[in-house]
C-alpha cells in the first residue's frame, strides 16, 4: 500500500495553566512526568500488536480490500437498498462513515443524482425498536427483492442482531422474487465454533466476511464491518485505510511528544485526576456528529471499568459526551462554560477550503446585517468555534482542538486510528483492560435468560412488573 502523509494536528494550548489558570490547567512538567510510562506502554502495545490486539493491523489487509471491492461492485449492480443489521460496535462505525462521507441527504437524492455516487440507499438499524423496523419496511416498500442485508455481529449471537436477522430472513423467504442466499451477507468471527451466524451462513450459503478474532466490536470499523457498506456507498475505502496507516505510524512511537494519541490520552488522564471526569467530543462539522457517538462508545466501553488490571473495585472511567458545533452552542454549551468544573472539551476544527465557500448572502443586505453578509458560512462556523474556545479558556475550562484539513476518507481513517490508539494508551494510564466489556456482556446474558435461551439464567430478581 502506497504511503500517505498524516495531516491531523493536535492543539493542546488551552489545557495548560498558562491558558486556563493553575487551578484547572496542567503544567508541562506533569505531562513530561508520564513520558517514561508512555514509552513502556508503546513497547507493550508493539509486543501485543497482531497478537491479542489487532485493530492497528487492519489498514494493511490488501486481500480483504480486494474482496470487499469485488463484492461491493456486485451489490451495486443490483441493489437499491443496503441495510446494515447490527448493534454497538457493529453499527456505530458504519453510521460514522456514512454520516461523514456520504452526501448529507444521500437517501433522499434520486438514484441517478451524481451526489449518490451510484450507490443504493443505505440504512443502519442499530436497534430492535419495532417502530423503527416498521418504518424501514415502509421505506423499502416493494423493493425488498432489490435490498441487500449485511448482518454484522462479531460474536455471531447477539440477541438484537440475530432478532433482526431472523425477521428479515423470514421476510425474504416469503417475499416475491426474494432470495436470502443472494441478499444476505454476514460479517462475523471466522470460526464456526465461535459464531452461530457463521454456522448458519455456511449451511444456508450466505457470502461471509471475517472480523478478526483479535479485533473487538468497537475497534472494528476499519475491518469488513465498516468497509463493505463504505465500498457499496461508493466511498474511497483505500484512502480511508491509507489515512489510518499514516496515523498508525505516528501512534506507535514511544516518545510522548511525537505521539499524538499518547499525548491526548495523557492530557485527558491528568485532567481526569484533577476532577475533569467528563470528556466531550465536539466536532464543528455536522458530518462528524456521528463520529462523536462512535467515540462515546469507544471511550465508555473501553475505560468504564469496575476492576483495574492491578486492583479490584476501582470503578474508574471518564464519561464521554457527544456534542456538535455550532448547534450545541445554543444548548449544552451554557453548562460547559458555567457549570461544574468537571469537563474537558475536545473540538474538531475543519480547515475547509475544499469546496467553494458558500456565501451567506450573494446580494444586498440590511446595514445591520452587513457584518454577516460579506462572509461565508465557513467564516461563521470558524468564528463561532474560535469564540467558544476563547470563552471556555477565559472561564478556566480546559479544552483542546484536533485540526483537520477537510472531512475526507483519508482524514476519517486517521481520526479512527488516532482515537483507537488514544483509548488504548488510556487503558494503560487508567490501569484497566480497554478491550473487554464485562458490563455489556452481563446485559447480554440477562437478556438471553429473560428471553428463555437455553443455558442462560435471568437476573435473580427482575424489576419487571407486567
Ligand atoms: O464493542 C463491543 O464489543 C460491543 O459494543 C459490541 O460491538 C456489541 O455488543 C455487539 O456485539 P456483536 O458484534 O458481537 O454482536
Amino acid at each position: 500500500m502506497s504511503e500517505c502523509k498524516s495531516c491531523i494536528e493536535l492543539d493542546l494550548r488551552n489545557i495548560y495553566c498558562e491558558a486556563v489558570g493553575r487551578e484547572h490547567g496542567l503544567d508541562e512538567a506533569e505531562l513530561e512526568g508520564l513520558s517514561g510510562g508512555i514509552e513502556g506502554f508503546a513497547r507493550t502495545i508493539a509486543e501485543r500488536r497482531g497478537k491479542d490486539i489487532g485493530f492497528m493491523e487492519l489498514p494493511y489487509d490488501e486481500r480483504l480490500l480486494g474482496t470487499i471491492r469485488e463484492k461491493a461492485a456486485g451489490l451495486r449492480s443490483w441493489c437499491r437498498n443496503f441495510v446494515v443489521l447490527g448493534i454497538g460496535g457493529s453499527a456505530l462505525g458504519n453510521v460514522a462513515v456514512h454520516s461523514a462521507l456520504q452526501h448529507p441527504c444521500h437517501n433522499l437524492l434520486p438514484a441517478g443524482h451524481p451526489g449518490r455516487l451510484g450507490a443504493p440507499r443505505i440504512f443502519v438499524l442499530d436497534n430492535v425498536d419495532a417502530a423503527r423496523l416498521r418504518g424501514l419496511l415502509d421505506v423499502l416498500g416493494d423493493e425488498l427483492s432489490e435490498t441487500a442485508f449485511n448482518v454484522i455481529t462479531k460474536s455471531g449471537s447477539t440477541a438484537e442482531t440475530m432478532g433482526q436477522f431472523l425477521f428479515f430472513r423470514d421476510l425474504l423467504r416469503r417475499g416475491r422474487g426474494c432470495d436470502p442466499a443472494r441478499q444476505i451477507i454476514v460479517t462475523t468471527d471466522p470460526s464456526p465454533e465461535v459464531s452461530l451466524l457463521r454456522r448458519i451462513a455456511e449451511r444456508e450459503g450466505y457470502f461471509a466476511l471475517p472480523i478478526p478474532p483479535n479485533v473487538g466490536g468497537r475497534f472494528s470499523v476499519l475491518s469488513a464491518v465498516g468497509l463493505l457498506s463504505a465500498a457499496v456507498g461508493g466511498l474511497d475505502v483505500a484512502s480511508m485505510l491509507k489515512g489510518a496507516a499514516a496515523m498508525d505510524a505516528r501512534c506507535r512511537v514511544g516518545s510522548l511528544r511525537d505521539n499524538p494519541a499518547a499525548l491526548y490520552a495523557s492530557a485527558l488522564y491528568l485532567l481526569y485526576r484533577r476532577g475533569k471526569r467528563i470528556t466531550v467530543l465536539m466536532p464543528y462539522s455536522h458530518a462528524l456528529r456521528a463520529l462523536a457517538d462512535w467515540y462515546c462508545q469507544l471511550w465508555a466501553e473501553s475505560l468504564g471499568k469496575r476492576d483495574g488490571l492491578s486492583e479490584k473495585g476501582v470503578f474508574v472511567g471518564p464519561t464521554p459526551i457527544a456534542s456538535v458545533g455550532v448547534t450545541d452552542q445554543h444548548s449544552v454549551m451554557q453548562l460547559y462554560q458555567d457549570g461544574p468544573f468537571d469537563k474537558v472539551i475536545t473540538f474538531v476544527k475543519v480547515a475547509g477550503g475544499g469546496d467553494e465557500p458558500l456565501a451567506i448572502c450573494a446580494g444586498e443586505s440590511e446595514p445591520e446585517l452587513k457584518y454577516l453578509a460579506g462572509h461565508s458560512f465557513d467564516d461563521l462556523m470558524g468564528a463561532e468555534l474560535e469564540a467558544t474556545r476563547c470563552a471556555l479558556r477565559d472561564k478556566h475550562r480546559p479544552n483542546c482542538t484536533i485540526r483537520i484539513p477537510r472531512v475526507s476518507a483519508g482524514v476519517l481513517g486517521e481520526l479512527f486510528m488516532f482515537l483507537q490508539y488514544a483509548v488504548t494508551y488510556s487503558g494503560y494510564l487508567y490501569d484497566v483492560n480497554a478491550f473487554d466489556q464485562p458490563g455489556v456482556e452481563l446485559g447480554k446474558q440477562y437478556t438471553y435468560g429473560l428471553m428463555g435461551r437455553e443455558g442462560y439464567e435471568p437476573p435473580a430478581v427482575s424489576n419487571e412488573h407486567n
